[in-house]
């Protein structure tokens, strides 16, 4: 398995991916945004392949106060396998290497799959609400 970072050109096999994955697009998915968004996120933005297919992705930033994570996910063929707990190790460590104290991550209150899977990784459920508006 090869991991590296977002290449210019990929948004559609991208979509396609996170489709796949049962991941709902979101604004920010468009191609003119994830350009912008692996502009400033240099490393933290990855995509795992094997065999010429997209088997995992995530998306990380760091605001210089939180780092963030979107879009983690892994090929429903290909899960249970590590990937996702390797891409998360991965945006972690060059986190931490730039200074990020803490890392956070948005869950859909109906995906319990995804609860397990940030616990079995050390994150802990905080007593937040979310807010957002779109512009
Ligand atoms: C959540 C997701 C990214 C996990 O990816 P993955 O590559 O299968 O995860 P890993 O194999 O690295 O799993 C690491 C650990 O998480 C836990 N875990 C992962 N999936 C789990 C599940 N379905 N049920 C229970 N625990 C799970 C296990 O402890 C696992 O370790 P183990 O296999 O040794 O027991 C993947 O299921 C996915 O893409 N889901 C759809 C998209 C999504 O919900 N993304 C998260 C958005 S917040």
């Amino acid at each position: 398995m090869d991991i590296r970072s977002f290449r210019d050109g990929e948004g559609d096999r991208l979509r396609t991916f996170w489709l796949a994955c049962g991941i709902q697009l979101r604004p920010g998915d468009d191609d003119r945004s994830l350009a912008a968004f692996a502009l400033r996120s240099e490393g933290l933005f990855l995509v795992a392949e094997e065999h010429a297919h997209l088997v995992g992705s995530i998306l990380a930033g760091f605001d210089g106060r939180r780092g963030w994570l979107y879009h983690v996910a892994t090929h429903p063929d290909e899960r249970r396998r590590g990937i996702g707990r390797t891409l998360v190790a991965r945006v972690e460590e060059r986190l931490a290497a730039l200074g990020c104290p803490k890392v956070n991550l948005l869950v859909l209150d109906e995906n319990p799959y995804a609860m397990r899977f940030w616990e079995a990784l050390g994150y802990r459920r905080e007593r937040t609400v979310e807010y957002g508006k779109p512009l």
